[in-house]
């Protein structure tokens, strides 16, 4: 991230997950349309660029190149898994008595919006790269909503300020557990800052504590359309001000959060989850894009 520019990953991951409820086949894996409006209305034509595609004519039919971009389209569905999955640990959390969530690098996610109603005893904490943060409040206010009573909003940068600070600024309790989320971010921080950002949690952490997290898996591990989904990822132009830093085996993700304290990790079983929230769908989505799941524990 570059001080002072907003995150442009946010509004793309946000675009796939509302294009796979608009252009996918019903029902969807998880609804997130509501987080539509919070994406600017310069960049929302964009998700028409996820929409369907003429059918090939013959030529195009023989084209690789085409199949290729096919089979990266249809990974999209990784998108809508990873917030079931923060929202399904949610609700487990909230089960177990927690009523504090954190959102690390928070990015356009709309839960706030569209909570349950018989959840508002829940405080949700929004952490996120300034720059990114400033342009949601902007679009909020131009959109006329009010934030909920519930909501805090907490401006950090994990590479250059201290999270525990700025969440006790913002009112969250550490005496109290927490249930973390951490979507769509480690790849973009360098191992230590994602070493530090799991100790910095962990500092905060009251016992019952847990966070659930994204990791990207190394290039060398990757092949069919988990490696073609990367080569396309490195290929994007925006890359450049958003880089891919930091990569894991399970392996090492595991010992890294065990070294920094954490009691134990619980990886999602990705190839379970596919045959779970894919089969009997007509639409040929898949969950290759080369990231996996996990959550820890205090
Ligand atoms: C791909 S978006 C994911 C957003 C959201 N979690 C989701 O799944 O829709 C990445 C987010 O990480 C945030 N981010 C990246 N680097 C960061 C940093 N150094 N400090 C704070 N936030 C950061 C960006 O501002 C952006 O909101």
């Amino acid at each position: 991230m570059k001080e002072g520019k907003s995150s442009s990953t946010a509004w793309g991951v946000t675009l796939a997950r509302v294009a796979h409820v608009r252009f996918d086949d019903s029902p969807p894996i998880f609804d997130d349309s509501l987080a539509f409006d919070l994406v600017e209305t310069e960049i929302q034509p964009m998700l028409e660029h996820y929409g369907p595609k003429p059918a090939p004519d013959d030529r195009e039919k023989c084209d690789p190149a085409m199949d290729q971009l096919e089979k990266i389209r249809r990974a999209r569905a990784y998108l809508p898994l990873r917030q079931l999955y923060q929202e399904e640990r949610l609700a487990a959390a909230y089960e177990r008595g927690i009523r504090q969530y954190v959102l690390l690098g928070a990015g356009l996610d709309a839960y706030a919006f569209r909570q349950p109603p018989g959840r508002t005893d829940l405080s949700i904490f929004e952490v996120d790269f300034p720059a990114t943060q400033a342009e949601k409040l902007a679009r909020i206010k131009q959109l006329g909503w009010r934030a909920p009573a519930n909501l805090h909003f907490t401006p950090c940068d994990f590479e250059n300020g201290s999270l525990a600070e700025a969440l006790c600024r913002v009112g969250f309790d550490h005496h109290r557990p927490c249930y973390v989320a951490w979507m769509g971010v480690t790849v973009y921080l360098d191992g230590e800052t994602v070493r530090s950002t799991l100790a910095d949690v962990l500092s905060l952490a009251a016992t019952g504590t847990s966070i659930a997290f994204e990791y990207a898996l190394p290039i060398e591990d990757l092949s069919g359309t988990e490696l073609l989904c990367r080569e396309f990822s490195l290929a994007q132009k925006n890359r450049e001000r958003e880089p891919f830093r930091s990569h894991f085996r399970l392996a090492e993700i595991r010992q890294l959060a065990l070294d920094v304290g954490w009691k134990r990790l619980e990886a999602l079983d990705h190839e379970a989850t596919a045959e779970r929230i894919l089969s009997g769908r007509q639409d040929g989505l898949s969950i290759q894009m080369g990231f996996r799941l996990a959550e820890a524990f205090v």
